[in-house]
C-alpha cells in the first residue's frame, strides 16, 4: 500500500500557505475553537463545507452524512448538535443540501444499493409525504432537485424538534436554524427562505409543510 505521499505534500503546502499570512494561526487555534456555526451537510466530496462559505479552520463546526439527514435516534448527529449548542454555544445551525444529491436520487430508485438503503429510507419517507407535488413536476432532474429541497426543510424541522434545541430555546439561548441548498453546477448557495429561531417559528413551518 502506498503512503499517499501526495496528500502529505498537499498538507504541508496548505499549512505553510496559512502561516505565511498569519504565523500564529495554528498556535492560536490550538488553545480553543469558538465557531459560530454548525454545518450539517452531505458527505458528497463535491460539497466541501469550509471552502463553500470561505471559512477557516476554527470557524465552522461540521457534521456530514449521506443526504444531510438529522435523525432523532442518530447519536452521532445528536452528539455533534449537543456539543455545538451546549458547549460551543454556536448561534446558527445550517442544514445544507445540494442539488443532484446521489443519496436523494438513490432514495427515489427501486434498485438496491445495499445497507445505505436503510438510511435513505428517511428520504423516501419525505418523498412519499410529498408525492403529489413531486410527481406534478415533468422533468426527472427537477423532481430530484425538489426532493433535495424538501429533504432540507424536513431536516430543519428535525433539528428544531430535538430536545437539544427545544431546551436551548426554553432557557433563552439564541439559535437560528437555516435551510440552504448548494448547486453543484455553479458552486452557489441558495437560501431556501426558512430560518427558525423559536418554537413558534417551528410550529409555523410545520403547518406550512
Ligand atoms: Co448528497
Amino acid at each position: 500500500m502506498k503512503n499517499l505521499t501526495q496528500l502529505f505534500k498537499n498538507n504541508r503546502q496548505w499549512a505553510s500557505k496559512i502561516t505565511e499570512v498569519n504565523p500564529d494561526f495554528f498556535h492560536d487555534l490550538k488553545k480553543q475553537q469558538s465557531p459560530e456555526y454548525l454545518w450539517i451537510g452531505c458527505s458528497d466530496s463535491r460539497v466541501p463545507a469550509n471552502e463553500i462559505v470561505g471559512l477557516l479552520p476554527g470557524e465552522l463546526f461540521v457534521h456530514r452524512n449521506i443526504a444531510n439527514l438529522v435523525i432523532h435516534t442518530d447519536m452521532n448527529c445528536l452528539s455533534v448538535l449537543q456539543y455545538a449548542v451546549d458547549i460551543l454555544k454556536i448561534k446558527h445551525v445550517i442544514v445544507c443540501g445540494h442539488y443532484g444529491c446521489g443519496g436523494v436520487k438513490a432514495a427515489m430508485e427501486s434498485q438496491s444499493h445495499g445497507l445505505v438503503d436503510n438510511w435513505l429510507r428517511h428520504v423516501r419517507d419525505t418523498w412519499c409525504r410529498n408525492q403529489a407535488e413531486i410527481e406534478a413536476i415533468p422533468n426527472e432532474s427537477e423532481r430530484n432537485n425538489r426532493l433535495c429541497e424538501l429533504n432540507v426543510l424536513d431536516q430543519v424541522i428535525n433539528v428544531g424538534m430535538t430536545t437539544i434545541i427545544q431546551d436551548a430555546w426554553r432557557r433563552g439561548q439564541k439559535i437560528a436554524i437555516h435551510g440552504w441548498i448548494y448547486d453543484l453546477a455553479d458552486g452557489l448557495l441558495k437560501d431556501l427562505g426558512v430560518c427558525i429561531s423559536s418554537h413558534e417559528d417551528l410550529c409555523v413551518l410545520q403547518k406550512e409543510k
